[in-house]
């Protein structure tokens, strides 16, 4: 059997004076596209957050490769936070060899990367310009490109096609799925289901902060009656909220 890459057991995570996550435990294997599927406020960036070492477990394992994230290990980690945001005062380019280079690219190599990709999503022309005459969508592509930077092994993508029109939603989700085919693994958040179809190998949806449905997605069809994921996520939120206790 493959060894996962990311490894959460039993994790419980408190905010405030409340009680967020419940016993959560999953695995994500290289090469894998995985659906992390909620509600709003179900706390899947919480989750994440709590994986990249931004927020303290109250309790439980939250494992890249075998052991917590360090600042060191987190190089091989991409991250494409929910809150976008870059300096909006620098210019495209050398925002983007900026983060290659502090990922431990060479000065060449982050240049090269960033002008290959600034051509693949069609914004080579703005790469003299301030972040801040981009377009949101286009700064979001930028977000995106600094996120892959270095080939990273593992791949958090929140809400990424949020705000795309159809075309760059696309080209994002080709792009996705050339990273998984190069054995990226990816935990890809999303409220669009569509994408889960097209996109995801496995998946997992998280209600009351435990995970209600978890495994491939024919696995998951076939344990909820259903041919569809947006079908089965609505069953489970229709169904009656379990008696856990929100302390
Ligand atoms: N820093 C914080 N302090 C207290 N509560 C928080 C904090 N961050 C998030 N929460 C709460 O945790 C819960 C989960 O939030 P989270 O952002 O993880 O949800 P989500 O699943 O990412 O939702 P969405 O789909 O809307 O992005 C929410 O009830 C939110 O109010
Ligand atoms: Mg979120």
């Amino acid at each position: 059997m493959k060894k996962s890459l990311v490894h959460v057991k039993d994790f419980n995570l408190t905010l405030g004076d409340k009680n967020i996550i419940h016993d959560l435990s999953f695995d994500v294997m290289p090469g894998e596209i995985f659906a992390f599927l909620g509600s709003n406020g179900s706390g899947k960036t919480s989750t994440i957050r709590a994986l990249l070492g931004i927020y303290q477990p109250t309790s439980g394992t939250l494992w890249v490769n075998g052991q917590p994230l360090t600042p060191k290990t987190a190089a091989n980690v991409g991250y494409l936070p929910e809150e976008r945001g870059l300096y909006v005062r620098s210019k495209v380019l050398d925002t983007m060899m900026y983060f290659g280079e502090l990922k431990g690219m060479t000065r060449d190599a982050a240049r090269q990367f960033s002008m290959d990709y600034l051509e693949r999503v069609e914004l080579a022309d703005k790469a003299n310009l301030k972040i801040k005459k981009l377009s949101g969508g286009q700064q979001q592509k930028i977000q995106l490109g600094v996120a892959i930077m270095g080939n990273p092994e593992l791949l958090i993508l929140d809400e990424p096609t949020k705000g795309l029109d159809p075309v760059n939603r696309k080209l994002l989700l080709d792009i996705v799925g050339e990273l998984k085919e190069r054995g990226a693994a990816v935990i890809y958040i999303t409220h669009l289901m569509e994408e889960v179809e097209r996109l995801a190998d496995r998946l997992l949806i998280l209600k009351d902060g435990t995970a209600r449905a978890y495994g491939t997605v024919a696995a998951v069809k076939k344990e909820f009656n259903s041919n569809s994921i947006e079908d089965i996520f609505v069953k489970i939120y229709k169904e009656k909220s379990s008696e856990v206790a929100h302390v």
